[in-house]
């Protein structure tokens, strides 16, 4: 397993001298994602390979790609649909593109908090899938959460609408993102993940928005001062296998990477939380400075919640955004 991940590390994708340990796995099974080895999406990462290789007792084989070895987000959900990538935890606004209908879980201050995101999400899981199979080739085994995504800036606080002005910020490359910060008065920057933290470097963009922690496991806080809690959208994930790969595993092990999928996703979500508060402290302990929601927060609202009418057509059309917003306002009635 050991020698597994410094493969991993390496970039290495196979070698002629492994371990028969490596190979005796009837399917082996990548797994890509984005961020760090000290962000929430490799904890889950690593839960999901633990436990996939548990309950199919030994049959599947799991290694993790972190850090984007394998492609950029989007490039990798490509990979998916083809079925030369078997696995990937992909940020729903970087699927979004390829599976319209994730998008529901985007729409700007649709949750006020996290057990809201996952009662919601918990409740669209199978309709959301059955849409995204056929968008994408890919099917989601677990939902995860990271927080609200907060707004870091450099030299320049953002303490009011107006303080945007002039700011160059980066989105995910998706609709819902750029068109929200439109309606706050700025043209956004899409920009590719893998490329985001030269970006602020070398000054190209100003600031960007990800959870807490991600500032931490990404050194946002090395180039950015500030950070405003703009609470506009929870970092969503999806934890995903692609279909093609999914339908080659007999029943059994089918069921055993869904069992995985699942319980690495309830993992996730708690382990998260509990970073999200230490994250907090850390940031402040780096130099950073935490503003809180802006003055004017009611104004932010007004203004993204109207124009949520215009996202339906790139959120899988009007009939299932609606659809999808009944499911998820009757799953968080009570939280
Ligand atoms: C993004 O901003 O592209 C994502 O939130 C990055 C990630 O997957 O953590």
């Amino acid at each position: 397993m050991a020698f597994k991940k410094i493969m991993a590390g390496m970039g290495v994708c196979s070698l002629g001298l492994a371990s028969s340990a490596v190979f005796s796995a009837e399917f082996n099974m990548r797994l890509s994602h984005g961020d760090n080895e000290n962000n929430p999406t490799n904890y889950a990462a690593v839960k999901f390979e633990e436990l996939v290789e548990k309950y199919s007792d030994g049959r599947i084989d799991v290694t993790i790609y972190p850090s984007n070895q394998l492609g950029d987000e989007q490039e990798v959900a490509q990979s998916m649909r083809m079925g030369t990538i078997e696995s990937a935890i992909v940020y729903t606004g970087n699927l979004v593109p390829l599976a319209p209908s994730a998008g529901v879980l985007m729409l700007p201050y649709a949750f006020t908090s996290s057990e809201q995101a996952w009662a919601a999400m918990d409740a669209l899981q199978e309709p959301l899938n059955e849409r995204i199979t056929s968008e994408a080739g890919v099917r989601a085994v677990g939902l995860l959460e990271k927080g609200f995504r907060v707004l870091t800036t450099a030299e320049e606080p953002v303490r009011t609408l107006d303080d945007l002005e002039g700011q160059k910020i980066r989105v995910s490359p998706n609709n819902i993102a750029i068109e929200t910060f439109k309606a706050w008065g700025i043209d956004p920057i899409p920009m590719a993940w893998a490329e985001v933290f030269s970006a602020l470097q070398q000054g190209v963009i100003d600031g960007q928005e990800n959870p807490y922690t991600t500032a931490i496991s990404s050194n946002f806080y090395e180039v950015q001062d500030y950070i405003t809690e703009i609470h506009y959208m929870m970092w969503t994930g999806l934890l995903l296998v692609s279909e093609r790969f999914y339908q080659r595993l007999p029943e059994a092990l089918q069921n055993a990477v869904d069992r995985a999928g699942r319980e690495a996703a309830d993992y996730e979500r708690e382990l998260s939380a509990k970073l999200t508060k230490e994250a907090k402290n850390e940031l402040v302990d780096l130099g950073m400075e935490l503003l809180g929601p802006p003055e004017d927060e009611a104004k932010w609202q007004e203004k993204a919640k109207a124009i949520w009418p215009d996202f339906y057509a790139d959120i899988g059309g009007k009939e299932w955004a609606l659809e999808a917003q009944r499911i998820m306002d009757e799953a968080i009635k009570n939280k």
